[in-house]
């Protein structure tokens, strides 16, 4: 314990329970965005704050959550340039590792944050999300993937969406309460979502590993434009793409860079995390550079197993006959054949790679099919809390959708696994002998303090690229 620590803990000590209370109060209110970290390496993390101050910004990560055995600390500032958002690159770390965290302004401290480096023993496990519409649902479900065991949290997208997408009334009005299309609305989106509770929770506890899909800009979003983004009235597409990548790097716990990168844990796995915005233009999904590095990690990288954190579908998606449906949505890989087929050849024979996928509102597990055999899997995780078809269908759930579960797979063949119902987050555990793949499901996504249950579980057997449902 240092001087301060001690002088600190002596003085909230000495005095009755109300100043104790006021202090949690202004730390609240001081970091009323909460704390998080993300881009976990084996030897350190990033570490996320919010705070409106020009005073000298304190770090610190310790061993131990009573900050006992602190390891490194420093000091950082922030100002209006970043939107007073904080972000501490820390090295020299232990890989595989918990590690907690706090940062300080003058008296006031954080709440503290949990971190793990990443590495691996004999098994790995992430949360994995998509898909969190504010005024759609509460966020019950980060609430319980905080309270889980597990390494790393993946998020593939949608993690704050752009509209206004009403349900009237809204069960929570967006602010502001309109598109976001400026610096200054998407700044604003993201401040809320850091207000709840849940993603606060989620945050505080996991590491982060993100890549962004399409609302955190605008609908079906590419380098080229929006179909909901109309330069007459919104200015050009090229001011709003930067408006909404700044917000997001600024208040996301991710390393400044680019949202193409990898993560490695050990000799068990490797996770490649894809962005399918930045580069896309009508005839690519990746762009030529990440289409060749893509296609580089999953070819000569040792680890066992290849996780590609993917926003939209790759496996194919025939939609069946329905009026004012199309035939497929090619917004995710449909779209893009060249892309896919020069992906999935290079895959070859190796059959140890798993794509973890979201933005379709629904929960899939799919043999991803190439010149007549499965060369990978792929696992959908369901919205957190944005419709889904029974709700897109105006049917009570586990009616109308599930004549139309049947219908998709007759006509994809190749997707074992389909409920288009649900709500909820996913879970994945990494050994060497299998990846494993669970949905848990929200009972209701209007309560804030929803059960939040598993429902259905699939796995891959190593070096076999098929896909089976688990009934443990
Ligand atoms: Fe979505």
């Amino acid at each position: 314990m240092t001087g301060v620590d001690r002088r600190t803990f002596l003085v909230g000590a000495a005095v009755a329970g109300a100043a104790s209370t006021g202090t949690a109060r202004a730390a609240t209110a001081l970091f009323e965005h909460g704390v998080a970290s993300g881009d976990p390496l084996a030897d350190g993390v990033l570490l996320w704050t919010r705070v409106v101050t020009s005073e000298p910004i304190r770090w610190e990560i310790a061993r131990d959550e009573d900050f006992r055995r602190v390891v490194k600390r420093g000091t950082t500032r922030t100002g209006p340039a970043r939107d007073h958002t904080v972000k501490v690159e820390v090295h020299g770390l232990h890989s595989n590792t918990r590690y907690w965290y706090r940062f300080r302004v003058g008296d006031v401290v954080s709440p503290v944050g949990r971190t793990k480096t990443a590495g691996c023993d004999s098994e790995l496990n992430f949360g994995v999300v998509s898909c969190a519409n504010w005024s759609m649902g509460h966020f019950a479900g980060y609430g319980f993937l905080a309270q889980q065991d597990i390494d790393a949290v993946i998020h593939l997208g949608d993690y704050v969406y752009e509209g206004v997408y009403a349900v009237t009334p809204q069960l929570r009005p967006t602010d502001p309460p309109h598109e976001c299309v400026t610096l200054n609305d998407y700044r604003r989106r993201h401040a809320q979502y850091k207000t709840d509770r849940h993603v606060q929770a989620i945050h505080q506890a996991h590491p982060m590993i993100a890549t962004w899909d399409d609302h955190e800009s605008a609908d079906n979003s590419s380098s080229t434009g929006s179909p909901l983004h109309d330069p007459a009235t919104e200015g050009p597409w090229g001011v709003r793409m930067a408006a909404a990548t700044q917000a997001y790097f600024e208040w996301m716990p991710i390393r400044e860079g680019k949202l193409d990168r990898s993560f490695h844990f050990g000799e068990l796995a490797s996770l490649t995390m894809l962005d399918l915005r930045s580069y896309r233009t009508d005839t690519t999904i990746l762009g030529a550079a990440q289409r060749n590095w893509l296609i580089n990690r999953l070819t000569t990288d040792n680890a066992r197993w290849q996780l590609v954190g993917n926003s939209v579908m790759i496996s194919p998606f025939r939609i069946p006959p329905a009026p004012g449906f199309p035939s497929s949505n090619p917004d995710q890989w449909d779209g893009f054949p060249a892309d896919r087929e020069l992906v999935l050849r290079a895959l070859g024979d190796r059959r140890n790679t798993v794509f973890l996928t979201g933005d379709i509102h629904s929960s899939w597990a799919c043999e991803v099919p190439f010149e007549g055999r499965s060369v990978a899997t792929e696992y959908i995780t369901t919205s957190l809390t944005s419709d889904n078809f029974d709700e897109l269908l105006k049917v009570p759930p586990r009616t109308g959708s599930v004549l139309l579960e049947a219908q998709i797979q007759l006509l994809n063949p190749h997707a074992k696994f389909v409920e288009l119902d649900s709500h909820g987050v996913s879970t994945v555990k990494i050994t060497e002998d299998e990846v494993r793949y669970d949905w848990y499901y929200t009972a209701d996504r209007k309560d804030p303090n929803s059960a939040v249950a598993r429902a259905h579980s699939f796995r891959t057997r190593h070096n076999t690229a098929q896909t089976e449902r688990v009934l443990s």
